[in-house]
């Protein structure tokens, strides 16, 4: 696999940072995740800005420029043999002398970027739909930063790998925040309900996508805070991130999601909104100049 390391294109095995670089240390640094099909970056342009969110979020230049980021994630993905791809990029504070939380002055960030095969959820799996659990959001008041600080999100969705589900739904103050690394989408009575992008959550590219389809289908949504109860007695739930899309979620703590014939199964809301994200894809992709 192929990497970006400080200025170099290099195979990822060879790719080496300092241990005193402060996302070793401190975890203080940011990433974004941008998926690739066909070569075709999806949605860069908003992926790029909300690094640029993150990057303000921990007071950090950027030290790259729009055009210069879409060089090198281009380059990157013409070098990978595999045409869906996903690119990851990390941004750190760098690596200083000495370990000191303060931040270091004259000290060049780590730009750090590799692209791997994209692996999304298998056809049965779509079809199937998912299991997933819930637990306790226990991340700090800043979940808007896509910070490398991931040990909350590690260990809750350890918790859901431990018993065999696909994802961790997490509550905070009896409210529905996020998944591990998902947004997560609920249905009440054929509305399609999803908590605001405040701190408490990371403002999905997905989620976006998904709520422009909505718009654009005249779908009736709701951006709200949703109960924990109103998860728990949804008639659908579904996951949205740039690898799942949208991904129905059919049992929860090992209930079914729904009533009736749809319990435990994918509903229709969010089967029609996976048809849409998949035509819109196909669109975005089809008039890709990248
Ligand atoms: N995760 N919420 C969290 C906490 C996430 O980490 C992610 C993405 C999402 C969905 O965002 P998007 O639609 O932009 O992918 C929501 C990526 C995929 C990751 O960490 O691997």
């Amino acid at each position: 696999m192929k990497a970006y390391l400080n200025g170099q294109f290099l195979p990822l095995s060879e790719a080496r940072i300092s241990p005193l670089d402060r996302g070793f240390l401190y975890s203080d640094g940011v990433y974004e995740f941008i998926p690739v099909y066909s070569r075709c970056p999806f949605r860069i342009d908003e992926h790029l800005r909300r690094l640029q969110d993150s990057l303000d979020g921990i007071r950090l230049a950027n030290p790259l420029s729009d055009t210069e980021w879409k060089r090198i994630i281009l380059r990157l993905i013409a070098e990978t043999e595999f045409a869906d791809q996903t690119v990851y990029i990390q941004v750190t504070r760098g690596a200083d002398v000495k370990r000191d939380p303060c931040f270091p002055p004259g000290v060049t960030p780590t730009v750090f970027l590799f692209s791997a095969p994209l692996v999304g959820p298998s056809a049965a799996l779509r079809e199937q739909g998912v299991a997933a659990i819930t637990a306790p959001d226990l991340r700090w008041a800043r979940c808007d930063i896509k910070t490398i600080a991931l040990l909350p999100n590690v260990l809750t969705r350890q918790l859901s790998a431990d018993s065999g589900a696909a994802e961790t739904i997490m509550l905070r103050d009896g409210y529905l925040t996020e998944g591990t690394s998902t947004n997560v989408f609920v249905v009440r009575d054929g509305v399609i309900l999803t908590p605001p992008q405040d701190r408490h959550i990371l403002p999905g590219i997905t989620c976006d996508v998904v709520l422009e389809l909505a718009e654009k289908h005249k779908a009736p949504y709701e951006v709200r805070p949703v109960s924990e109860d109103e998860l728990r007695n949804a008639d659908e739930v579904w996951l949205t991130s740039s690898t799942k899309e949208v991904l129905a979620v059919v049992t929860l703590d090992g209930r079914p999601v729904g009533h009736g014939e749809n319990a435990g199964k994918p509903g229709p809301v969010t089967k029609r909104m996976h048809a849409w994200f998949c035509t819109f894809r196909e669109d975005v992709m089809r008039r890709c100049d990248a």
